[in-house]
């Protein structure tokens, strides 16, 4: 059995740019599909009508153990290799799963020592799915074995163009407290401080509260609250364990798929759960992302817009393009709730709005709805008795339409001047480690992006460490956790003419998740050109008002404030009213070269941000995507520098018109733009811009 090896790529590595195109010659179009749930009568019609849809893709087997392995060692691929034949002779190629998710019956009742155990010390049980650590050597050695035989038995088809690694990673819960766990816990930080507990205990600071560990194999996982707080760097490296766990879990699938056939494409259809190294181990391993997007978990139609938007953006954040493996084709349902049905025309504008924030391909959940099992009414394409609806319809719509717009956008990147640090699991997890009652740094930044997405702006999420050109204002919310090592790809963006903003609180917090001895802002300080001289939480009620004074209007502050100093030539752009900070800056500008930082000594809540807003764009030189545009009205551009594919989106409940549009072949009626253009509710426009508009 072979143990996992802690001498992987090491976490959090970013080389993986927002800009990167995926390597995707074709594009994919098709829905998640689950032969097993059917009989063959059911079945016998699929493969005519995905292809009528204008369908190329299906991914299949990822909750199928029990079938390819019934029993250990006996193996029957014939379900899948006869779905998969049947569909190819009509053009639906097929993506393969590793069905790690749930693994077979006769695994768990032979081996219950694969089960995890969550923080209160529950055994999770046989019967659902993530019911397995990812630690345990009996999990691993299983995951080799199933990879290896599919891999084997599917390198010669040439249907199966690639793979998905699992399921969704981490979806339900990311902890295990197991006896694997304790072990490999203990071999994560054996290796990651050299085998010396002194460097342990002094980067946890185990002085406090008599932490100190004498030998790396006294230390547990941390569970929370039992019964007190606990240390929040001992809670850091459970994250980072976890993160890593996962990712040589893997790491170990990717390899033997690579081995078996290296013109395969592998992806994960992860990114949004915690815990998750996209941007380090897990996202190097694969070609690139899947993001599983399911906008009606909002219920607020007036919301979806941007979150949709806002989704799609941070999954580009780790790792540029991706695939929607699994994209809303009808209302969700699970046990205790049914989301709202899609109307007619939503599903396919929030498909190609998918495709226009950064989808390569695209696979709808599911083709069918099940009639039974834990989702019975997580709907599909089709519904339960078989009969193609308006679903179906909007379905080959899309087909139609994606078989001209695919293969223009592929090798684009979408484009974006106005970015929001994206914040990666370390900042997300430091957080949770020690909140104080504020909000995420996530929630923030999406927040931040709401605003500037309000106002055309073209805006994503972008790590601190990627490519930086082109931006013209980044925004870094309230990032606590900050490396140092950020600092230089920062400085450089500021020197080129960047406007960076930095709202309080930022770096206040060490890599060790430890609090800064430095003056704050702690390695930010001479780049934003201030000292925070004064810092406190403002708690409800706040009845000790305190405001920022936009020349005269007054914005409260709410959450947090900082009395800052300017040092050298930067300035005080707005001051403090209120209580003894009164007068003093709230809000700093230091120019830098060609460009300039911006401090803010408060919450980037609504009301602050939307005020501080005008002046930042006007600082940044900032336009919007596309001018004169309605509002709730949404433009974003994919372009490869050359060519210019533009998409219009309606998410107002009315028809709209937009007073111009770029000139060019709109691709959904084949028609050449010229002057006004209506788009009807859903409505949608990609036009294919003659010359560099
Ligand atoms: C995803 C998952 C699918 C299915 C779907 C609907 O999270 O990957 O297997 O569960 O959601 O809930
Ligand atoms: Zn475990």
């Amino acid at each position: 059995m072979c143990a996992i090896k802690y001498e992987e790529v090491p976490l959090g590595r970013v080389n993986l740019s927002h800009r990167r195109p995926t390597n995707l010659k074709r594009f994919w179009y098709g829905a998640a599909y689950y032969p097993e749930h059917w009989d063959e009568a059911t079945r016998a019609r699929d493969a005519e009508r995905m292809a009528a849809a204008g369908m190329n893709v299906v991914r299949m087997a990822e909750f199928a153990a029990d079938l390819m392995e019934p029993r250990q060692g006996e193996y029957d691929f014939s379900l899948f290799d006869e779905t998969s034949a049947k569909l190819g002779e009509k053009g639906v190629h097929t993506i393969m799963c590793t069905p790690t998710a749930a693994p077979a019956r006769w695994l768990t009742r032979d081996c219950p020592e694969i089960l995890r155990v969550n923080a209160d010390g529950k055994t999770m049980q046989h019967g659902s799915r993530q019911h397995c650590c990812h630690a345990s050597p009996v999990l691993r050695q299983w995951s080799r074995a199933i990879t290896q035989k599919m891999a084997e038995h599917y390198r010669d088809n040439p249907f199966v163009i690639g793979w998905q690694t699992d399921n969704e990673f981490h979806c339900h819960f990311s902890e295990c407290h197991c006896p694997n766990c304790q072990k490999a816990f203990v071999e994560f930080l054996r290796h990651k401080y050299e085998n010396d507990i002194g460097k342990l205990n002094t980067a946890w600071g185990t002085a406090f509260w008599a932490l100190t560990f004498e030998r790396f194999e006294d230390i547990t996982t941390p569970k929370p609250d039992l019964p007190a707080y606990e240390n929040p760097a001992w809670r850091l490296d459970y994250c980072r364990y976890l993160a890593h766990t996962v990712a040589t879990f893997q790491h170990e699938q990717v390899a033997i798929l690579r081995e078996n056939n290296p013109d395969w494409f592998v992806m994960h259809n992860g990114v949004i759960f915690s815990h998750l190294d996209n941007l380090g181990l897990l996202g190097q391993d694969i070609d690139f992302h899947g993001y599983d997007c399911y906008p009606f978990f909002l219920a607020d139609p007036d919301e979806r817009g941007h979150t949709q938007a806002s989704g799609l953006n941070r999954a580009r954040a780790c790792g540029g393009n991706f695939i929607i493996p699994e994209m809303q084709s009808g209302p969700g349902g699970q046990k205790p709730y049914l989301q709202n049905n899609p109307e007619p025309g939503e599903m396919r504008k929030m498909a190609l709005l998918s495709v226009a924030h950064g989808a390569d391909s695209l696979l709808h959940f599911r083709w069918r709805t099940c009639r039974f099992g834990a989702e019975e009414y997580w709907c599909g394409i089709l519904d339960h008795d078989n009969v193609p609806r308006r679903r179906y319809e909007e379905a080959a719509q899309q087909g139609r339409e994606l078989a001209v717009i695919g293969s223009k956008i592929l090798g684009t990147h979408v484009f974006v001047d106005a970015a929001v640090a994206y914040t990666d699991m370390e900042v997300n997890d430091s957080h949770n480690s020690y909140p104080l009652g504020l909000p995420a740094p996530g929630k923030v930044a999406e927040d931040c992006h709401r605003q500037l997405w309000q106002r055309g702006m073209a805006v994503g999420y972008v790590h601190p460490l990627d490519d930086l050109a082109g931006i013209k204002l980044y925004v870094i919310p309230h990032l606590a956790y900050f490396d140092p090592a950020w600092l230089q790809n920062l400085t450089r963006f500021v020197e080129n003419g960047g406007t960076l903003v930095i709202g309080a609180r930022t770096a206040t917090r060490d890599v060790n998740n430890n609090v800064v001895g430095e003056t704050l802002p702690g390695a930010l300080q001479s780049l934003a050109g201030i000292t925070v001289e004064e810092y406190g939480r403002q708690n409800e009620p706040v009845k000790r008002l305190l405001s920022i004074d936009l020349g005269g209007a007054l914005v409260p502050s709410t959450l947090w404030y900082e009395i800052l100093e300017p040092k050298g030539k930067a300035t005080r752009l707005y001051p403090w009213r209120g209580r003894h900070l009164d007068g003093r800056c709230a809000v700093s500008l230091n120019q830098v070269d060609k460009g300039r930082v911006v401090y803010a000594g408060t919450y980037f809540d609504d009301p602050v941000f939307s005020a501080l807003l005008p002046e930042l764009i006007r600082l940044s030189g900032l336009q919007p995507a596309w001018p004169g545009l309605p509002p709730r009205v949404e433009a974003v551009l994919r372009t490869d520098g050359k060519k210019n594919i533009w998409f219009f989106f309606n998410h107002s409940d009315d028809t709209v018109t937009i007073p111009s549009l770029p000139r060019g072949k709109e691709l959904t009626t084949g028609k050449n733009t010229d002057g006004t253009y209506e788009l009807p509710r859903y409505g949608v426009a990609v036009i294919d811009a003659f010359g560099n508009q």
